[in-house]
């Protein structure tokens, strides 16, 4: 199992930490999904047409990730809270070994 912790934004309070184990294979998304965690939508249920499932990736798992391919870049366009460098779309990440411990902070609203 891949540990995840989920960071709600300091903009709701103070930032609360939420640990979430997800098996291999599954998507970031669908972790946080399957966990209840606040602060991902996933309207689209994964399809990347909706950008309500908008993370920031903290290093050094950011680093870790292969680069945003082009539609994830364009859908990033249309997050409703700021984009930042380490901005991605939490449906296409894959969970791996190499993802163990990832922690991302939740924007402040997905709309
Ligand atoms: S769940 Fe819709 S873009 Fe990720």
């Amino acid at each position: 199992m891949i540990a995840i912790q989920f960071v709600t934004s300091p903009a709701h309070g103070t930032a609360v930490a939420t640990e979430v184990s997800a098996r291999p294979g599954k998507s970031l998304m669908e972790a946080a999904v399957a966990a209840d965690i606040e602060g991902i939508a996933a309207d689209c249920g994964g399809a990347m047409t909706c950008a309500t499932c908008h993370v920031y990736v903290r290093e050094p798992w950011a680093s870790r990730l292969p680069p945003p391919k082009p539609e994830e870049m364009a859908m990033l366009e249309f997050a409703a809270m700021p984009r930042r460098s380490n901005s991605r779309l939490s449906c296409p990440i894959m969970l791996t070994a190499a993802l163990a411990g990832i922690t991302v902070d939740l924007p402040e609203s997905q709309y």
